[in-house]
């Protein structure tokens, strides 16, 4: 097979170094692409942007690949499955219409609250003034989300009512998110423990992958601006066999059933990020894709051929697939440049890549890194990802910090506790 990886962050590095591993795999083209995945076997990056769909369509077609594998929301947003099917190129994502989970949280709202999926009580708005008037009646705290994709960025918690008046007036009143602010959901602020549960499914079936946990804030001890995710872990004590029955039961059963109903099955990947507290477990969003970084922390554990399941998720029928996990925990620790989540500067040499990556039970993912000449710089906010394995959560968070103590570049921001709820459980 040859296969498209869309995307060029830690996400589709690790799996481009996953699915280059495959017995089948004879070429993994990769747009963008960053330095890490151009140093894979197997691997070539091809300057094309992830939001190009046009280009990335030209791409697949005049290298005949077997399968684009996508890994960001965006070109999954704006079509790029439909575009890729309707020139025959099987492709591992949702549609446009499907894809609606992710672009529009109030779709994603009105679905849950359909079919009965459990998560916090809302309300959408397109005009400030009603939008207002429900907080000035409503007890708080809230949360204001913008409806559409923000990159991360567009879902403000808000404790006290003026946070939350501004916040709409941020959105409906100034544009600060553009099209993507003009509709609002305002929401319950939701207390405990956040996991991320996702799974493959054909439109029918669900295989749902190990479980992972995020660290969004930039600082330790969950401190500090939201970011992308500043390290992950996989598996999240927890999700526990029980939770994770009823996450199946009443989140992705529904779920799949509903898009299905609706008219728009949904074929791919599919994310829910949860809230576990003392109502059980609450979706907070989903995603139409894996998890960046989560997917850093899962792959290393995927003892399973990934391209085959791929490739059954494309084809629309996953029956008799099945992934086999290692058991040992991962701890995936992110490398964020200097004024990441904010602006960054790029071009700082990194060094030491090569001695860490040449530790026992270590990948080391890149994000934002180029190749200049025989360096390799930063070039984004996050830049790598080091991944540790071990016998249990503490040995993988030594092997991921042995490894990243290995690594340089000036201003690297890293937090300290990666793991740390799995780690105060076990004690
Ligand atoms: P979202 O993009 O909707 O997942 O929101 C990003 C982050 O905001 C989540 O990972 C949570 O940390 C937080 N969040 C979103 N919705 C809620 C909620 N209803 N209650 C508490 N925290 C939330
Ligand atoms: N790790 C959260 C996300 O990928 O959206």
């Amino acid at each position: 097979m040859r296969l498209l990886v869309v995307g060029g962050g830690g996400r589709e590095h690790a799996l481009a170094w996953k699915l280059a591993r495959s017995p089948e795999v004879r070429e993994v083209l990769c747009a963008p692409g960053n330095a890490g995945v151009a140093g894979e076997p197997k691997a070539r990056c091809v300057p094309v942007a992830d939001t190009d769909v046009d280009g990335l369509v030209r791409l697949a077609l005049a290298e005949r690949v077997d399968l684009v594998v996508v890994g960001p929301e965006a070109p999954l947003v704006s079509g790029l499955v439909d575009r890729l099917g309707e020139r025959g190129v099987p492709a591992v994502g949702p549609n446009r219409l499907a894809a609606r989970l992710e672009g529009s949280k109030a779709f994603a709202k009105e679905l849950m609250a359909r079919q009965g999926i459990p998560t916090a009580a809302f309300e959408v708005f397109e005009r400030l003034d009603d939008a207002l008037g429900h907080v000035r009646t409503s007890p708080g705290p809230w949360v204001v989300k913008a409806d559409g994709l923000a990159a991360g960025k567009g879902v403000l918690l808000c404790h006290t009512r003026d946070e939350a008046e501004q916040a709409l007036r941020r959105m409906l009143l100034e544009g600060a998110f553009g099209e993507a602010g003009r509709r609002v959901v305002i929401e319950e602020l939701l207390e405990g423990e956040e996991a991320s549960c996702i799974g493959l499914t054909d439109g029918e079936r669900i295989l749902l992958l190990a479980s992972s946990q995020d660290h969004k804030r930039l600082g330790d001890g969950d401190r500090g601006p939201n970011t992308g995710g500043m390290g992950a872990y996989s598996p999240a004590p927890v999700l526990d066999a029980a939770a994770e029955r009823e996450v199946r039961t009443r989140v992705f059963e529904p779920a799949v059933r509903g898009l299905a109903a609706a008219g728009c099955p949904f074929r791919g990947i599919l994310y829910a990020g949860l809230m576990l507290g003392p109502r059980g477990p609450q979706v907070l969003e989903f995603n139409v894709r894996l998890g960046d970084p989560e997917t850093q922390a899962l792959l290393p554990r995927l003892r399973s051929d990934l391209a085959p399941a791929l490739l059954a998720v494309a084809r629309g029928d996953l029956r008799g697939v099945e992934l086999d996990w290692d058991p040992r925990p991962a701890v995936c620790v992110v490398m964020a440049a200097a004024g990441y989540p904010g602006p960054v500067e790029r071009g700082r040499p990194i060094s030491g890549l090569e001695r860490a990556a040449a530790l026992a039970d270590v990948a080391v993912f890149h994000a934002g890194t180029a190749r200049e000449g025989d360096r390799v710089v930063t070039r984004g906010g996050r830049v790598l990802g080091v991944v540790g394995l071990g016998s249990d959560v503490r040995a993988a968070a030594v092997r991921a910090y042995q490894a990243v103590d290995v690594i340089h570049f000036e201003g690297a921001q890293v937090r300290r506790d990666i793991a740390h709820r799995a780690l105060g459980r076990r004690a």
